[in-house]
């Protein structure tokens, strides 16, 4: 059995980041999102990974996870030309997947648990489709399947009147006759060729699709509030370690301190992760917050967030919560004259102020 991540994409919800980066390398508790997904088929013992990447984004993603070597797999890197589709994504690795059995596994997406069941039991199954689902409160933003029995029947993309409540998780099992599916389907009213609609074309030609309801968490960390939500629910089960060093410093609660990372006359109040060789003075980091490696924290106070490498906030008033800095972000009061916000924001970049 194979796996195929799909990195490529445009990842419009986070600008600015995605402007100049990957979405699926934005760090959750600082290790890129797109990792969790290469140890859950390394986990199912897949060790044949194919990683669709765009032409823009993929360099940087070839730079991140190399060869594989390192996650005990073997990765072949396959450039998607124009992000058309997740079933247009399927459709260009065919030459990588040939007539195998693969799950497929959005770069983007975290599930708690991992696959090793799921792939169990597709390889027993004689299913040619096995969808993950997972209840969620507002379907009418989903994928949504629905059931007759241990059967799928029928799937909609964004329904207006979703008739369940079973949204399709970002990860999908799938035989070869998916590449006939994805070639018989014309593309969405966005343009794109839904994987949904591949999917709905193998029942439709009589063939097995499968649901699994997840038991787990499942995040999609597409846009802000989700990527800053799996960030929490990883420090929430991250076991607390220092290998930095305290000088008159308080660790509360679930804390990590990497190697090289320097605490002076600061609190950090867990579940929180404080990168290599970053630095804390003086500085308050609250709960559910990742600083990345690099950083500097100085007389401020950040909460519930995500600051990627290198990023510096200094001498801060208010307490900074809820945001995602890109690398090298600097946020610091100058103290010059006139009192006044002094920006320079790259595109798409939002700024709010109380
Ligand atoms: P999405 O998040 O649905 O799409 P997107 O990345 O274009 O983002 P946005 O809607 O914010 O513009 O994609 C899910 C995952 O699949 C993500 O990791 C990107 C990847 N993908 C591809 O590899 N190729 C594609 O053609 C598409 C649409 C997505």
């Amino acid at each position: 059995m194979k796996g195929l991540i799909l990195s490529g994409g445009k990842g419009t919800r986070l600008r600015p980041i995605t402007h100049t980066s990957a979405k699926q390398l934005i760090p959750v508790a600082n290790k890129p999102v797109l990792f969790y997904g290469i140890e859950a088929l390394a986990t199912a013992g897949i060790e044949d990974v194919g990683i669709i990447i765009a032409p823009e984004t993929g360099e940087e993603i070839r730079a991140a996870a190399g060869d594989g070597s390192r996650f005990g797999v073997h990765i072949t890197y396959i450039v998607q030309d124009v992000p058309a589709g997740l079933a247009h994504a399927v459709l260009t690795a065919e030459p990588f997947l040939g007539d195998d059995p693969f799950v497929m596994y959005l770069g983007d997406n975290l599930l708690q648990g991992g696959i090793v069941d799921l792939v169990e039991r597709f390889k027993t199954s004689q299913c040619d489709a096995l969808i993950l689902l997972t209840p969620v409160p507002d379907p009418e933003n989903y994928g949504v399947a629905e059931l007759d029995g241990d059967r799928v029947v029928r799937l909609v993309e964004k329904p207006r009147s979703p008739v369940s409540d079973l949204a399709l998780v970002g990860v999908y099992m799938f035989t070869a006759s998916v590449h006939d599916a994805a070639r018989a389907i014309t593309p969405s009213a966005r343009g794109e060729l839904e994987i949904t609609d591949a999917i709905q074309n193998l029942v439709d030609s009589g063939l097995r699709v499968e649901p699994h309801i997840v038991s787990g968490w499942w995040k999609d960390t597409g846009q802000l509030a989700d990527m800053l939500e799996a960030n929490r629910l990883i420090l929430d089960v991250m076991e607390a370690r220092c290998d930095g060093v305290l000088e008159d410093s308080q660790l509360d609660g679930r804390v990590v301190v990497a190697a090289g990372a320097r605490l002076e006359r600061s609190t950090v109040r867990g579940p929180a992760i404080i990168g290599a060789g970053a630095r804390l003075i003086d500085a308050y980091v609250g709960p559910y917050t990742a600083i990345g490696d690099r950083c500097l924290i100085e007389s401020a106070e950040v909460e519930n967030s995500i600051l990627l490498t290198g990023c510096e906030v200094r001498r801060l008033d208010g307490r900074v919560e809820s945001s995602l800095l890109g690398r090298n972000v600097r946020i610091v009061r100058d103290g010059r004259q006139p009192r006044a916000y002094r920006f320079m924001l790259g595109d798409s970049s939002e700024v709010r102020v109380p």
